[in-house]
């Protein structure tokens, strides 16, 4: 048995490292067109931030663990080829804004096809759409090589920032599919290191619509309970509260009930809106409307924050120097896609004034891209003025004390851990007065804070 996985991003890279770990006696090939993101898997840098990724990694590259841009010759010599590629919503034509872009699953699919031969089993990796099996079978099925298939659905539950531990320990493993042979094949990679009874099996289309409702079901619970938070903070009533008091209900679970500026990553919104698109494909319009909700709840949560710091800061933050604590879309992670911390400094931005933004693992680059991407239209297209408040009103920094120095406001947007354990004296003396501290993540200690003398704002909270 021989394993290549076609995409090195945020998915391919750890399952596959931690598949190679795992199942010494399995050789793995993780292939992509990026060379720069090759090259880093294969240095002391990789080009994602995981917690223990970088032992899980050392272990078995170069023993039966490989990265490269051989994409033909990996596909070639596999049995079984993973895609893992990225899968993001349409920006162009029909279905933009709200399906998935496909473009990139067809290609691989169209290069196995060509590459191809003997028999092998493609597993989908990468979350998409369900019935897309279908096409990735047609296409198969055109390979002039006298080459033939088996689709496997395997979609991938781990969740940045818990990686390895999400693949060491996985609540589940979910394989959909046809061919007996061909699920027991990738059943028995997983049984190498988990129970089989964790190892669930489904038809094709069950497999790839679980992913899309698992999302939609998380970010769903982080809607419902921001959207509370907006009541909590008119009525006096405490969101941690509230959620710690639903929560030890049994049948709702205390998991994914923390309110915050909203989620963010590359996966929930853009897995709604697909769901939302094959609903409205079907003619399901108040299904697609009930779950296009949750989008617009997260939209409403960063948007309410935002205009909560200019309000609270006399209704103007022109030219005033506010501290951005943390840009990552969550902490333990450099990953800044659709971060809810991008929207909040554009809208600031927008309302001149001058951010100071440190995040422990996200480079300067990273965070401009994003800023700017947030700021320009579906073409590309940014206006003179956005792209001069970016050049001019953004300092990135390397530390929190820094970032808040003559601070009027300090603004979490992510809640690393070591924004806990700050010298919060120092920073309060360094700072404008009076001075205003909005936790976007319920992080710190309020009361701490509140006796060392800042004005505080949290999600979901009365002052
Ligand atoms: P990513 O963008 O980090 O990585 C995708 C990689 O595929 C890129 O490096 C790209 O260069 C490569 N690629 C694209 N087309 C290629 C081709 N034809 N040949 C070779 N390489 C190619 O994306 P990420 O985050 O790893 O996501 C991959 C899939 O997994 C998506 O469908 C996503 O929805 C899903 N997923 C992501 C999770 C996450 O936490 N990021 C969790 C679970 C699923």
């Amino acid at each position: 048995m021989k394993i290549c996985c076609i995409g090195a991003g945020y998915v391919g890279g750890p399952t596959m490292a931690m598949i190679a770990k795992q199942c010494p006696d399995i050789p793995v090939h993780v292939v992509d067109l990026n060379q720069a993101r090759i090259d880093a898997w294969n240095s002391d840098n990789l080009p994602i931030y995981e917690p223990g990724l970088d032992e899980v990694v050392k272990e078995a590259r170069g023993r039966n663990l490989t990265f490269s841009t051989n994409v033909d010759e990996a596909i070639a010599e596999a049995d079984m080829i993973f895609i893992s590629v990225n899968t993001p919503t349409k920006t162009f034509g029909i279905g933009a804004g709200r399906a998935a872009n496909l473009e990139f699953i067809e290609k691989c699919a169209r290069q196995i096809a060509k590459v191809s031969k003997g028999h092998k089993i493609v597993v989908e990796k990468s979350t998409l759409p369900v019935r897309t099996a279908e096409a990735v079978k047609r296409i198969l099925s055109s390979s002039g090589n006298g080459a033939t298939f088996d689709v496997l659905s395997n979609p991938e539950f781990l969740a940045e920032g818990t990686a390895v531990e999400d693949l060491l320990d996985p609540d589940r493993v979910l394989i959909g599919g046809e061919s007996p042979e061909s699920i027991k094949a990738l059943c028995d990679v997983y049984a190498h290191w988990i129970d089989r009874d964790r190892i669930l099996t489904t038809n094709l289309w069950s497999s790839e619509l679980s992913k899309l409702t698992a999302n939609a079901f998380l970010a769903q619970r982080v809607s419902s309970i921001n959207a509370i938070s907006a009541l909590c903070e008119a009525t006096g009533a405490d969101v941690d509260e509230v959620a710690r008091a639903i929560g030890t209900d049994s049948r709702i679970g205390p998991k994914f009930l923390k309110a915050s500026i909203g989620f963010g990553g590359s996966c929930f919104q853009k897995d709604i809106l697909n769901l939302v698109y094959l609903c409205e494909h079907f003619g399901l319009r108040e299904v697609a409307a009930y779950w296009e909700q949750v989008v617009i709840m997260n939209d409403h949560q960063k948007q309410r924050f935002s205009e909560r710091i200019v309000k609270t800061l006399f209704n103007t933050v022109s030219d005033k120097k506010i501290a951005v604590w943390g840009f990552a879309f969550k902490k333990d992670t450099n990953d800044t896609r659709e971060s809810a911390a991008i929207y909040v400094c554009r809208d600031l931005l927008r309302e001149r004034a001058r951010l100071t933004i440190y995040d422990p693992q996200v480079p300067e680059k990273s965070i401009r891209a994003e800023l700017t991407a947030a700021c320009s239209d579906m073409q590309g297209q940014i206006s003179e003025n956005d792209k001069r408040l970016i050049e001019q009103n953004v300092t990135v920094v390397s530390d929190c004390y820094e970032a808040s120095k003559d601070a009027h406001a300090i603004a979490v947007l992510t809640e690393w851990d070591e924004f806990k354990e700050l010298d919060f004296d120092r920073i309060f003396q360094a700072m404008q007065q009076p001075a205003f501290v909005f936790d976007g993540r319920n992080l710190l200690d309020h009361q701490k804070l509140s006796k060392v003398g800042f004005e505080l704002h949290a999600i979901g909270k009365c002052r």
